[in-house]
């Protein structure tokens, strides 16, 4: 109806926008220019940058361009075509709402804004300095968007001052475009720099294709798909195996309704998530799409709209923590990733779930909007088709979203295969330590102290959880002498000792009498273990910070208590290790987060004999 969907809000609104520094590096100014592309709706975006972007930042789009007095309105400040009141702050559905990102860059800058909408004949071109309107005029461009940003700062010496080396702001805007372009798998993306091309993306049409587009084949074959919904929080996405872990957080991507935040509650869910799975103080590589109703969550906290504050903190954790906790545990089935998430799917025509289209539909559904769809229609699909193989369940082999209007399926990616280890043929025991298995696509070795520590200590977990660690008492009991210098704090954790399934007797002030010993080491070992645990015990005896540290020392006691490395280990062993592996949860890695097996894949050996 209107040509003049821009307009200028109300001072009283725009006073209770996050305000502050919207454009520090160059960096911002690409992320905001691609946010308004994908507001505008664009399938595709192409980004050219100069000199670390402080030359010149170039962003093109296929959206739905402006007419011209909505050009010339855009570049004022508190300009917006996506709120209206106050009260739509607390219900954002798009990326921009504060009318602030181009009046920003404009006003440090030379902008230079091209931009046509398929309605109308002709474009419009503006030229800006510092903010000021200098030059306007028609223009022959296809519809869309295109936006010149040249000299970034040349009018704030002290900002550009602050830049660091072209390679670091040309590694930032790098960064900060994998980010969108991982959060919206179905636009096309181009950043070329300095003439050459950094990424170039098609259009993918799962999450997991996208991530391959930008990680490569390597790590994208050892992501898990996983989505969990709850009423109101819906967490999906997608997380390496636990056979992964990397020295930084850097592969950690969280979103929200879409927008890349930085939240130190999802990464801490996350990172639980992987508790004893990896190993202490390295990170898992996790792409996570938060969606929600956008009343549940402000966005409007930081100027740069990377912080965000949830209604309900702790049920986002929940949420979070347990979607990729489930998931992992194991690492087998395929198939949780469908079965979780089929209940809460919409049917294929009204797939409106996904995070982006949530936005975009209620956005349209609003009848006083005429702004053209905000975001892209297509429904978040974290993982293409392919088939299953029988011999091997693999991740990642069902899709989340079965719709096949999309076209024909990707090609299957060839996921990293977690195997039912009983279900192979062993080879045999090698070092004494070692168990030698063969696989269809190779040759497996189980680290078979590893191995058991796992099953121990879930077991041990399980059986705390089911009301305590069960004891078995021994034939006869048997007297552990204890060292002089610890006795007292021995028998002050006495009440500990005895929750890790020990059933001991002071008997003296040095000696502790043992009757029973935790049933899932069988009774023979007992003083030997309860020696161990004693000895690895230390000054403040084993309390600690609470359920945490307790679960510490049940470690401890999985691993004092498992088979070692040197143990020459019966046929019957063998297979009841491997039947038990098979019904662990947390199967693929130790409690300190080592793996349980490695693979030498049979080409990889074919080659080495050079067939
Ligand atoms: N690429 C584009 N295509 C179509 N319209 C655009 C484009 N970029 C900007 N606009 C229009 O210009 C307006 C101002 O953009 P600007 O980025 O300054 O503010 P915003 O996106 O509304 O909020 P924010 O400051 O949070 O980004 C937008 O609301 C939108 O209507
Ligand atoms: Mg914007």
């Amino acid at each position: 109806m209107s040509d003049h969907i821009v307009h200028i809000l109300p001072e009283q609104v725009a006073s209770q926008i996050a305000a502050g520094e919207v454009v520090e590096r160059p960096a911002s100014a690409v992320k905001e220019l691609v946010e308004n592309s994908l507001d505008a709706g664009a399938r595709s975006v192409s980004v050219e940058i100069l000199g670390g972007g402080s030359a010149l930042i170039a962003v093109a789009d296929d959206g739905s361009g402006m007419t011209r007095a909505d050009a010339i309105l855009s570049l004022r400040r508190h300009a917006t075509s996506k709120i209206r009141s106050a009260a739509d702050l607390t219900a954002i559905r798009t990326l921009g709402f504060r009318g602030e990102a181009l009046a920003s860059i404009a006003s440090v800058s030379h902008l230079r804004m091209q931009t046509r909408r398929a309605a109308d004949d002709n474009g419009v071109e503006l030229a800006a300095q510092a903010g000021n309107i200098e030059d306007t005029r028609t223009c022959a461009i296809a519809a869309g968007t295109r936006i010149e940003v040249r000299q970034l700062f040349f009018n704030t010496p002290a900002r550009l001052k602050f830049l660091k080396t072209v390679a670091t702001e040309q590694g930032a805007i790098a960064e900060s475009f994998q980010r969108v372009a991982l959060a919206n798998h179905q636009i096309a993306f181009r950043l070329s720099a300095d003439g050459r091309v950094v990424f170039d993306l098609p259009r993918a049409n799962s999450v997991l294709e996208r991530f391959r587009q930008v990680f490569g084949p390597k790590i994208a074959t050892k992501m898990l798909a996983f989505d969990l919904d709850r009423p109101g929080i819906r967490a999906q996405g997608l997380a390496a195996t636990s056979q992964e872990s990397f020295a930084t957080g850097r592969m950690l991507y969280t979103f929200v309704n879409g927008r890349a935040v930085r939240d130190r509650m999802l990464i801490r869910a996350v990172e639980q998530a992987y508790q004893t799975l990896i190993p202490r103080g390295r990170h898992p590589a996790t792409i996570l799409f938060i969606d929600m109703r956008p009343e549940d969550v402000d966005v409007n906290v930081h100027p740069m709209k990377t912080e965000v504050r949830f209604r309900n903190g702790g049920a986002v954790f929940d949420v979070v923590y347990h979607a990729i906790r489930d998931r992992l545990s194991d690492q087998t089935d395929s198939a949780s990733v469908s079965t979780s998430a089929e209940p809460s799917m919409p049917p294929a025509d009204d797939a409106a779930m996904g995070l982006i289209t949530m936005s975009s539909k209620t956005t349209q559904d609003r009848a006083d909007d005429r702004a053209p769809s905000m975001r892209s229609d297509s429904p978040l699909r974290l993982v293409p088709d392919a088939p299953i193989d029988k011999a091997f369940q693999r991740p990642l082999t069902l899709a989340y979203d079965r719709d096949a209007r999309g076209g024909s399926p990707a090609a299957p990616i060839p996921a990293t295969p977690i195997p039912m280890y009983s279900q192979l043929r062993v080879i045999g025991q090698i070092f004494a330590g070692y168990i030698a298995l063969e696989t269809e696509e190779g040759l497996l070795l189980i680290d078979q102290h590893a191995a058991h520590e796992r099953v121990t200590f879930e077991k041990l977990r399980r059986e705390l959880r089911d009301g305590g660690i069960r004891t078995q008492s021994m034939l006869a009991p048997v007297s552990v002498e204890l060292n002089p210098a610890r006795a007292s704090q021995v028998h002050a954790a006495i009440t500990e000792i005895r929750a890790m399934g020990f059933e001991v007797e002071p008997f003296g002030p040095t000696t502790l009498l043992l009757k029973g010993a935790p049933a899932v080491f069988g009774p023979e070992g007992g003083a030997k273990l309860l020696t161990d645990m004693i000895e690895s015990m230390g000054d403040a005896g084993f309390r600690g910070g609470g359920e945490s540290a307790f679960e510490n020392w049940l470690k401890q006691l999985a691993c004092h208590g498992s088979v070692r490395v040197g143990r020459v280990l019966e046929p019957a062993e063998i297979h009841s290790l491997l039947a038990d592996l098979d019904r662990t949860e947390f199967k693929t890695n130790c409690p300190h987060g080592r793996p349980v097996h490695i693979q030498f894949a049979r080409g990889q050996i074919e080659r080495m004999f050079r067939r």
